[in-house]
C-alpha cells in the first residue's frame, strides 16, 4: 500500500494534519524535518547556518531515498521546499500519494508570524514579500508533485483530515 505524503508551503499545517490523518487511519507518522534533525543531532536552523541551504537540500533528498526502504505504510509530512528538486518529485512518485495542502498567502502569513526564527528561509526578510516570492516560485512544483490538491481555507486539521480521507475514497 502507498504512503500518504503531505506537501505544501511552510505554515500550511502539514505536520498537524499528518498527525491527525495518521490517527484517523491508524498509521505511523513521520516528518522529514524531524528525520533530518534526528540524524544530524542538530536543528535545521543550525544546518542552514553552518552548512548552507544546498547541504540541507541534499539531506532532504537522502531522507526520501531512505524512506523508500521502509516497508510499513505511513503518513509522511515534508519540509516545504521538498518538491522543488526534480529528483525529489520523482522519488515522491515512487513513495506514495502526494497531497498538496494549498493555502492563501494571508492564511500562511498569519500562521508564520510566530516562529520565523525557526525557519531560515524566512528569517531576515520582510515576511509578506518573502512568502509571496517563494510561493510563486514553488507553486508549479507543488502542483506538479500533487496527486490530490486540498484547498485548506480556514479548516482545522480534523476537518482537513476528514476531507482527505473522503477524497481518497472516491
Ligand atoms: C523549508 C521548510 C521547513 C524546513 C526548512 C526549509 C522550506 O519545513 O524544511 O526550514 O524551504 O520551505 P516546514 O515547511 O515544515 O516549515
Amino acid at each position: 500500500m502507498k504512503n500518504l505524503i503531505l506537501e505544501g508551503f511552510m505554515g500550511c499545517g502539514k505536520s498537524r494534519v499528518a498527525r491527525q490523518l495518521a490517527l484517523d487511519l491508524a498509521l505511523k507518522v513521520i516528518d522529514t524535518d524531524d528525520l533530518i534533525e534526528e540524524e544530524q543531532g542538530r536543528k535545521i536552523s543550525n544546518i542552514f547556518e553552518k552548512d548552507g541551504e544546498e547541504a540541507f537540500r541534499d539531506m532532504e533528498t537522502q531522507a526520501l531515498r531512505n524512506l523508500l526502504s521502509d516497508r510499513e505504510r505511513q503518513v509522511i509530512s515534508l519540509g516545504g521546499g521538498m518538491p522543488v528538486r526534480e529528483e525529489n518529485r520523482r522519488l515522491l512518485k515512487e513513495l506514495g500519494t502526494v497531497i498538496y495542502l494549498k493555502a492563501d498567502v494571508d492564511v500562511l502569513i498569519m500562521r508564520l508570524e510566530k516562529g520565523v526564527e525557526k525557519r531560515p528561509m524566512l528569517a531576515g526578510h520582510d515576511l509578506r514579500d518573502r512568502v509571496r516570492e517563494l510561493l510563486s516560485a514553488r507553486e508549479m512544483f507543488y502542483d506538479a508533485a500533487a496527486d490530490l490538491v486540498i484547498d485548506i481555507g480556514q479548516d482545522d486539521p480534523q476537518t482537513i483530515s476528514e476531507r482527505i480521507i473522503k477524497e481518497l475514497g472516491k
